[in-house]
């Protein structure tokens, strides 16, 4: 399973990426916003720190005025993807850009018809929010297990991108699903690497090791 971090913040994006794991970036209107920054300079940082997807969201909302957005993003740099969000005027412009070749992320899916409807108009990623469903007690699993089976079904080849991650318990779940990638915020990357036994055991076998003979050389 591919791991992404989902932050437009460049210092979570760059201690992530010195864990050496990261494949990719997601960002949203929301996260970019808190930032305060310029987007395309903000981009720009991040295109130097990560080699891999990196998803740029557009804020048009019409297909026509979406296509031209989405083009001026796409043409930064051949690693960023454009976010564009499940509606019909999304989905067309999904058409149109896929076709010209365009790597698209189709975001806010909250359905498995709407995530059929991603791949027919050719998204390379959709993204559903699993959290934001959990949230109005829905389970957010039950949705991506009901995407995959869509898509293994057609042999789509959209990637599933698990969206709105809360806890390590969602990216275990992603991955027992087979999701094709998950998109993690900084503090749950750092939570997966946690086990009170790993710590316990290590300092378990360092005060053996300085308490005896042993020597390295
Ligand atoms: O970027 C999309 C998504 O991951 C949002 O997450 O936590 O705002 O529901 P959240």
């Amino acid at each position: 399973m591919k791991i992404f971090i989902d932050t437009a913040n460049i210092g979570e994006i760059r201690k992530a990426a010195a864990m050496g794991l990261l494949d990719g970036v997601t960002t949203n209107p929301s996260l970019v916003a808190k930032e305060g920054k310029n987007f395309r300079q903000l981009l720009a940082e991040i295109l130097e720190v990560v080699d891999g997807p990196i998803s740029a969201e557009v804020v048009s909302t019409k297909t026509e005025e979406i296509i031209p957005e989405a083009r001026d993003l796409a043409a930064i740099h051949p690693n960023i993807v454009v976010k564009i969000p499940l509606t019909k005027d999304g989905l067309a412009a999904v058409r149109t850009l896929s076709r010209e070749g365009v790597k698209t992320n189709v975001t806010l899916c909250f359905s498995p018809t709407q995530a059929l409807l991603a791949a027919k108009a050719g998204a390379t990623y959709v993204s559903p929010f699993v959290g934001r469903l959990d949230d109005v007690s829905i389970d957010g699993m039950e949705l991506i297990r009901r995407i995959l089976t869509i898509y293994r079904n057609y042999g789509f080849t959209t990637e599933v991108l698990v969206a709105s991650i809360r806890h390590p318990i969602h990216v275990l779940e992603a991955a027992l699903a087979g999701a094709h990638a998950a998109t993690i915020p900084f503090k749950v990357i750092e939570q997966l690497f946690r086990h009170p036994l790993t710590d316990i055991g290590l300092e378990n076998f360092l005060r053996d090791w300085n308490s005896s003979q042993a020597k390295l050389v």
